[in-house]
């Protein structure tokens, strides 16, 4: 049986050394999360925030920090805004031998290697020290959050000195790392502590043992609450092992104390054993990866992002828990303060609905949750219905700050918050094809019709009849963030038609099968014909921004008319576009920062009749500078669509990049792993989930040997694999369906597969 300690060949990515440029960059994509807590994979030794001056200024160079889920407060930062909090380190370790610290500060890394386990979710490091005295200290350490009992987590770690009778202590503790928490119990293995302002409990319990070899474990001190103490004089080659559970439990409500919970778990946990915890932890996540994996023969780099993508994704999810839902960064560094965004609805939920369901269900659930939020802001700008906040934390109150400080020390002033409206659509989007993805008719009764129409009650209100007879929505800001306050954005004005539309059927649909609820939501939401006469009307009269003649969507009004740019000319560039041209000559111009109408091909390829995906996606490609990690993916996904497979590979490329980028440094940006599963797997695999049947049109590139991967649909599992020009359909578990597969209508049954030639 292969060591703990040993990564699984094929599914680890590793990184050798320390280059303070891009530690912080290792620390998010190597970071450990469970959708309840996330965790960078700060080095473990050295476990504190380290400095490094840039350029006349300060920034992080390594940022060990633990995240919990929802755990927001309003910290002392300006604009003041909620932001996820970072709370006790509970990893943290603290050598001294013979007096020195174990510190790589002082002594000299003599090797060093971190490796992400993606099979088995852990986080292995292997490295060894020499001290200033000469002492040579090898050290190896597991790390984990369970995805089996996501309150819990594993540490083992090992020590190795080359030399006899060194007087060695060490000290286990959750450091005081709770830095925006004010501490409320602390008793021996259990500390609560509750955040500033908002008021949000959380509780950690601990427990460690350390064995000298063979040995009995040793005895603790426990000089105060949550610290262990030990010391012991070396043998040399003797392995001394430190194992760590511990528990975490969050409380948002005042009231309640989450101190039990944590107890709770944590004698779950000891009642199993380290073993027992790391091997129903790998258990998990095998049946995930039995889930989420794709398979790519013939491209590795890909076979290795798509797999780091699964990994990330499947971290930052967690079913069990409805009042949180996945921010920009996951749960692996501070950037955007832990906010949701419409990354989670567009860029992240087709993921989860073919590869984990529950976990799509539940981060719709937190939407569901934060209507009345999103009901506040639409009456605060004089609006109806609801309007979702772009920037969204624990309430679902806006949560975008007002303004940044620019990179001369002028305040910028942010407009999304006020203005970035598609959000709203997005959900309902999402909402409407996750229900028709898995036939879950109890969410969609209970929760999804009322974001559906109260989504479009808001867009009825918000698109104004004008003297030319045409329902125009001015003052928006698309995808596109390089040009604000426009007016008629194309994406948004489609997907608002869109959503009034579908509002509309999801009402008949209700009156058909549910007809006494049906009529209670009427109720309640006081919805009646003559509004809805009004969303009718709303469908047919707002503007569309889409020229028959050209095939062309205008992005919005006035946008043909702006500057053209010649983006091959600004290749070389090492900036984004924004800061090459300056905010206002960008605006000015015709250079977007990332996919807009082309997004709206990949959500509606309906709005694009005959030809004309192709012509748009020919026009804006060129145009579009990719300023945001969301613009890639997006555009190999339609690429493949399109069938331009060239495109899409190059894209792909660009997003399947392994080495650490510094701007992963605030975290990794979880939207465009999101993009890449799609790019492949809706893209080059040609699913299609949006239907009235699961379709399958496949195109995948020429290059590859193979490409297979599972979906769920409506109950069933469907494994998909193609090869040889022939794509296969299995269907792996549930009853017969019918599919579409290569444009034939075929039922798929549980004993004989299903084969097309492509
Ligand atoms: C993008 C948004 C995105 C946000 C969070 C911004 O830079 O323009 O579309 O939602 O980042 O990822």
């Amino acid at each position: 049986m292969p060591d703990v300690m040993t990564p699984t060949p094929g599914w680890s990515a590793s990184h050798q050394g320390y280059n303070v440029m891009t530690e912080s960059a290792v620390e998010s994509r190597f970071a450990l999360g469970n959708g309840l807590l996330g965790m960078r994979a700060s080095r473990s030794i050295n476990r504190r925030p380290t400095w490094v001056s840039w350029l006349g200024y300060i920034r992080w160079a390594s940022w060990p920090r633990c995240y919990v889920a929802g755990l927001f407060d309003i910290p002392n930062t300006e604009p003041p805004v909620p932001a996820l909090v970072p709370v006790p380190d509970w990893s943290r370790l603290h050598v001294i031998m013979n007096g020195d610290p174990l510190s790589a500060y002082a002594g000299e890394i003599l090797s060093g290697v971190r490796s992400l386990d993606m099979h088995r979710g852990v986080l292995l490091s292997d490295w060894k020290v020499r001290m200033p005295s000469g002492l040579i200290v090898a050290g190896q350490e597991l790390r984990l959050l369970s995805q089996a009992d996501r309150a819990a987590g594993l540490q083992v770690l090992r020590l190795t000195l080359d030399r006899d009778d060194v007087e060695v202590q060490a000290e286990a503790s959750f450091a005081l790392a709770g830095l925006d928490m004010d501490p409320e119990r602390m008793d021996q293995d259990v500390g609560a502590w509750r955040t500033e302002s908002t008021g949000k409990r959380l509780a950690i319990a601990g427990d460690i043992t350390v064995r000298l070899g063979e040995e009995e474990p040793l005895a603790p001190m426990r000089p105060f609450s949550l610290c262990w103490l030990w010391d012991w004089r070396s043998k040399a080659g003797q392995t001394v092992e430190f194992r760590r559970l511990f528990t975490v439990a969050r409380s948002d409500d005042m009231a309640l104390d989450p101190a039990p919970d944590a107890i709770d778990a944590l004698s779950r946990v000891r009642a199993i054993g380290w073993r027992g915890v790391l091997e129903a932890h790998e258990a998990a996540w095998r049946d995930r990866w039995a889930a989420g994996d794709v398979l790519v023969d013939g491209d590795e780099t890909l076979q290795t992002a798509l797999r780091f993508a699964a990994y990330h994704l499947t971290s930052a999810a967690n079913p069990e828990d409805e009042r949180v839902s996945v921010g920009a960064r996951g749960l692996t560094g501070d950037a955007y303060f832990g906010h949701v965004f419409w990354d989670t609805e567009i860029y992240l939920l087709p993921f989860y609905m073919a590869a984990w369901p529950q976990a799509a269900r539940a981060m719709l659930m937190y939407r569901f949750h934060t209507l009345p939020a999103a009901r506040d802001k639409a009456a605060r700008q004089g609006y109806r219905g609801a309007l979702y906040a772009w920037e969204s934390a624990s309430t679902g109150e806006e949560t975008t700050p007002e303004r940044v400080v620019g990179p001369n020390g002028e305040l910028i002033p942010i407009l999304t918050g006020l203005m970035e409206h598609h959000i709203s659509a997005d959900v309902a989007l999402a909402v409407w094809r996750y229900w028709r993805a898995t036939d879950d008719d109890d969410f969609f009764v209970s929760a999804g019709a009322e974001i559906m129409l109260e989504t479009a009650r808001f867009w009825a209100s918000r698109a104004v009849l004008e003297a030319d007879g045409k329902r125009h929505m001015r003052h928006v800001i698309g995808p596109d963030e390089y040009h604000e306050d426009v007016d008629d954005n194309a994406f948004t004005n489609e997907m608002a038609r869109w959503n009034i539309a579908c509002a509309l059927d999801a009402l008949e649909l209700l009156q058909a099968r549910w007809p006494e609820q049906a009529a209670a939501l009427q109720a309640k939401l006081a919805l009646g014909e003559p509004e809805l006469a009004d969303w009718r009307d709303a469908v047919a009269r707002i503007v569309s921004m889409f020229d028959p003649d050209t095939g062309l969507y205008e992005q919005f009004a006035g946008y043909f008319g702006l500057e053209p740019i010649d983006l091959a000319a600004y290749a070389d560039r090492t900036v984004p576009m924004d800061v090459v041209l300056g905010r206002a000559r960008t605006s000015a111009s015709q250079v977007i920062k990332q996919a807009d109408v082309v997004a709206l091909i990949a959500l509606l390829p309906e709005a694009f009749p005959d030809a004309s995906a192709l012509t748009n996606f020919r026009y804006y490609e060129p145009r579009c500078a990719h300023g945001s990690s969301l613009s890639a993916a997006m555009h190999a996904m339609v690429a493949a669509r399109l069938g331009d497979a060239d495109m899409a590979l190059r894209y792909l490329a660009q997003v399947a990049q392994l080495d650490p980028n510094p701007n992963a440094a605030g975290g990794v940006r979880i939207a465009g792993l999101g993009g890449i599963w799609q790019a492949v797997v809706l893209g080059f695999g040609g699913v299609d989930m949006t239907g009235d049947v699961l379709a399958l049109d496949p195109r995948p590139p020429t290059q590859w040997r193979s490409l297979s991967f599972r979906v769920c649909w409506r109950g069933r599992t469907i494994e998909i694999s193609i090869a040889g020009g022939t794509v296969t359909a299995t269907l792996v578990e549930g009853e017969a369906v019918d599919i579409r597969i290569c444009g034939t209508a075929r039922t798929l049954t549980p004993v004989v597969p299903i084969e097309a030639k492509i």
